[in-house]
């Protein structure tokens, strides 16, 4: 029989250093026979993908960002992640519907109720007993004062239009994270992001060990 899939995202302001932490999972997974898909939102489908290259380069209202995400989340969970977990293998996500709260929510201000609905919406899905709601089962959120994450940025490469948003607007998007910490703190394990990579890389282990995923 083969194991149950396995679930996590990665979530955080731009600069929170994310990106690095997924890869050395992927790797400790695999080192333990695991079968690993990394992926990321927006994109991870070649449709998708072409949905992030608008969302992050076009100017657009709140609401079709938002509609443009969860377009591209239905066809990621569709294509990518729901087989991925179906055949056993455990998905890696950079970023997932947390960020949308964080960001097109409490950073852009579009209205949440419409966001909770969307999430229903999209992310229904047939599971052996029935339908269900899609989540990850766990979501690492790095953590970082968003003037921090904005030196780190800085001049780095050439911003998105995100990246290129104002400090208050990622202190915004950190309030976000945090009242989705609040409402799903099962799921959620939060990690302070400015510590040194070596100790932030080992919170990371240990939240992962602390729920017997990994030896
Ligand atoms: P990011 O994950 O930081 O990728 P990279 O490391 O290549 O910069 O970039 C994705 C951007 O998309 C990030 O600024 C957050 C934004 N985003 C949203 O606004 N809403 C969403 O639902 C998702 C998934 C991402």
């Amino acid at each position: 029989m083969t194991q149950p899939g396995l679930f996590i995202s990665f979530e955080g302001i731009d600069g929170a250093g994310k990106s690095t932490h997924m890869a050395a999972l992927a790797q400790a997974f695999e080192a333990q026979g695991r079968v690993v898909t990394r992926t990321r939102e927006p994109g991870g489908t070649a449709l998708a993908e072409q949905l992030r290259e608008l969302v992050l380069q076009a100017a657009m209202d709140p609401m079709t960002e938002a509609l443009l995400v969860f377009a591209a989340r239905r066809d990621h969970l569709q294509q990518l992640i729901e087989p991925a977990l179906a055949r056993g293998e455990v998905v890696l996500c950079d970023r997932f519907t947390d960020a949308t709260f964080a960001y097109q929510g409490m950073g852009r201000g579009f209205d949440l109720k419409t966001l909770h609905y969307l999430e229903q919406l999209v992310q229904t899905v047939k599971g052996l007993d029935g339908d269900l709601i899609r989540q990850p089962e766990l979501t690492i959120w790095f953590a970082l004062d968003p003037r921090v994450a904005a030196q780190r940025l800085a001049g780095a490469r050439l911003p998105d239009k995100f990246e290129s948003q104002p400090v208050d607007f990622f202190s915004r998007v950190s309030d976000g994270y945090l009242q989705r910490l609040l409402a799903h703190p099962q799921r959620f394990a939060r990690i302070a992001a400015e510590q040194s990579r070596e100790t932030v890389w080992q919170a990371v282990l240990n939240v992962v060990r602390q729920r017997g995923w990994l030896a």
